[in-house]
């Protein structure tokens, strides 16, 4: 583009500014004339309640439908309260509006484009801020009834999980009483601790570091953890213990105290029927003895039993009996054996039968 051009330009601008400065804005409703087109729409709410602006937003009327709007307006006359009642733009659609009606309308050069771009602008009169709060209101009362909804889903499977968890908590609590039954039964008969006694490895091994020790047990409050028919207590009496406390779960517990009481051992030893873990000790013991072990020597599972005793039990310069154990392990093979149970068991028929 020349200079030349450009200032052509420029004064098109100007002349077509100072054609504008004279334009008149004429009111829709009357012959009252205007300056500017706000003035003229500010002078059509105040005298009419017309809000233009507004009811350009509330029938999303674009460029076209403004200029038919103005038109319709200015050659059909109807009463500013029947504008106010439109809810659409069929009476202005007609293509004969576009014919300008007042020559040089200022009102038609009105950016109805703008107004849509800034319909962000609060208009405390018009329908578009109440259109925004109906959608608004409508969007928050669905966002409760979801909450509402969530809140009932939440609370079914709170209660569910509950109920799940209960059972399964109430299911581990009967298991385990039934396997702790069982284990304690099976030592209530006399046969299983007259098999014990007669271990005479096993049996005179306590019996000969608990005779040979009386440094330990002489004036020592001694526990007895899982005593059975009393005969480490009863050791430990002989051995100089001051006090002895014999516990079993086992309903053995009840012969043990006959057999103190025969042996004339009651004025030392104290048998007591029930678990080691519950015992309420009036004073911490010096010597812990126990025998816990089972077959692989951890077998029994009493070692818990044991573990805790000596640590909410025993005094701090306590001693604990046997203080000490091994696992020896070692290698074998039974071909009669691996043939029968491993080689059975790669069989499908063989897997499915042990299945
Ligand atoms: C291997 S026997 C030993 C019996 C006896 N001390 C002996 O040497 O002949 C283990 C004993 O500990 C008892 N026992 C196991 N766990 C116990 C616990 N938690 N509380 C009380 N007694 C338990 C059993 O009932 C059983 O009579």
């Amino acid at each position: 583009m020349s200079s030349s051009e450009n200032e052509s330009d420029w004064s098109d601008v100007e002349e077509e500014e100072k054609d504008s400065e004279h334009l008149k804005a004429l009111c829709l409703f009357s012959e009252a004339q205007f300056q500017s087109i706000e003035d003229c729409f500010g002078h059509m709410k105040d005298k009419y309640d017309f809000d233009l602006k507004a009811f350009i937003r509330k029938l999303k009327i674009d460029f076209y439908n403004y200029v038919k709007f103005i038109n319709y307006v200015r050659k059909e006359k109807p009463d500013p309260s029947e504008v106010k009642k439109m809810v659409s733009t069929s009476l202005f659609e007609k293509d004969c509006y576009l014919q300008p009606v007042v020559v040089d309308d200022l009102l038609l050069q009105f950016d109805v484009d703008e107004l849509h771009e800034n319909n962000v602008e609060i208009s405390t009169n018009g329908f578009h801020l109440e259109d925004k709060l109906a959608v608004t209101e409508r969007r928050a009362q669905l966002a409760e009834e979801s909450l509402e909804r969530t809140i009932l889903d939440l609370e079914k499977c709170r209660k569910e999980l509950k109920k799940q968890l209960l059972g399964a908590a109430e299911e581990m609590v009967t298991h385990y009483n039934e396997t702790n039954e069982g284990y304690f039964a099976s030592y209530a008969h006399h046969g299983i601790h007259e098999e014990m006694l007669k271990d005479k490895v096993r049996t005179e091994s306590y019996r000969d570091f608990i005779v040979k020790n009386p440094k330990v047990f002489k004036d020592a409050i001694v526990l007895d953890v899982g005593c059975g028919t009393s005969i480490l207590s009863m050791l430990a009496a002989k051995s100089g213990a001051k006090k002895v406390i014999g516990i079993d779960n086992s309903d053995v517990a009840h012969q043990a105290m006959d057999i103190v009481r025969e042996n004339k051992l009651d004025d030392i030893i104290t048998i007591m029927k029930g678990k080691a873990e519950d015992i309420n000790m009036p004073s911490k013991v010096d010597v812990i003895i126990s025998e816990w072990m089972g077959y692989f020597l951890l077998f029994e599972s009493m070692l818990d039993t044991v573990l805790f005793c000596r640590d909410n039990l025993l005094n701090p310069n306590g001693r604990i009996y046997p203080d000490k154990c091994n696992i020896q392990l070692s290698a074998m093979a039974d071909d009669e054996y691996y043939e029968s149970k491993v080689k059975f068991g790669r069989m499908s028929m063989g897997s499915k039968c042990l299945q």
